[in-house]
């Protein structure tokens, strides 16, 4: 037998089989990721709060002939992270792909002192990725196997006015990756960091002032693309064989400047 190589159909078969753990799984990025890799024959385990979305995700999935688990999912509280996670290693006997892809985006001028909104998005955005690691690693490590994908963002790369504390958690998200990736070398575990541009989702929504979100809803309306475009980066860095460690992606629509 040939060894795999990163072709479009053994990026497939790399894919099948996988049991793969996403955060944030009831809209947007998430949500199409599940549905895009369970079609290709992934084991999809979701987590979210909004367990309803979920349960409608997991019958959409099992009803195409897929596999998948919900698992209700507050990010911000590690001991539930670590509940996904063992949901899907006592279903399905171990995890292979760790999505740490929950997110919000309340964008504010930093004068608006919007305390709680800051709050919430380093909790969701930081303290989440970390504890998504925490609760996958040391299962990864003792396999000797396993892949972490964290969800940054060009505004990981950039940052705008109201932007400064979403890009200060998505720069966070890389600072964590990198160092992440250097340290698990010995165990044998990929890692990779995401950083999409305007993606079609609900993100927008998580935005409390009002005037930032308009102007934030008319750049998406113009320049989004569908959240599929971000499922086939997850798939392709997923689908590479062993030996290969896709540790960044930064995509954009084509029409995005920023
Ligand atoms: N869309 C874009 O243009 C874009 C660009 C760059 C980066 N991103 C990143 O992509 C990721 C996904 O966002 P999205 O665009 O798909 O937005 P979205 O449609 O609003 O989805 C966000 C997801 O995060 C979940 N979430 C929020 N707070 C949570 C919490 N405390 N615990 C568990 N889950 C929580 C939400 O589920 P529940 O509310 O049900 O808990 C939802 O499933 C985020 O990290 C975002 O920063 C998006």
């Amino acid at each position: 037998m040939t060894a795999p190589t990163g072709s479009a159909a053994d990026v497939h078969a790399n894919v099948a089989g996988k049991v793969v753990v996403i955060t944030g799984a009831s809209s947007g990025l998430g949500e199409a990721t599940a549905k895009y890799l369970a079609e290709r024959g992934a084991v999809v385990v979701l987590g979210a709060r909004r367990v309803e979305r979920l349960h409608a995700l997991v019958d959409e999935i099992v009803a195409r002939g897929g596999e998948a688990l919900a698992v209700a999912t507050d990010v911000t509280r590690h001991e539930q992270v670590q509940r996904l996670v063992d949901a899907a290693v006592e279903r399905y006997g171990r995890i292979d792909v760790m999505l740490n892809n929950a997110g919000l985006m309340p964008h504010s001028p930093l004068e608006r002192l919007k305390i709680d909104d800051w709050d919430r998005t380093i909790d969701v955005n930081i303290k989440g990725v970390l504890y998504g690691i925490a609760a996958a690693l040391p299962h990864m490590q003792r396999r000797k196997s396993g892949h972490i994908i964290n969800v940054s963002s060009v505004a990981g790369h950039k940052v705008r006015p109201a932007g400064a504390v979403y890009s200060a958690t998505k720069t966070a998200v890389r600072v964590l990756s990198e160092g992440l990736r250097q340290e698990v070398k010995p165990y044998n575990i990929r890692t990779t960091v995401i950083s999409p541009g305007a993606v079609q989702s609900e993100l927008p929504q998580s935005i409390t002032e009002r005037d930032i979100a308009h102007g934030i809803e008319q750049f998406y309306e113009q320049y989004a693309i569908p959240a599929e475009s971000f499922a086939r980066m997850v798939a392709f860095a997923i689908g590479q064989p062993e030996d290969v460690d896709v540790n960044e992606i930064l995509f954009r629509p084509t029409s995005q400047e920023l």
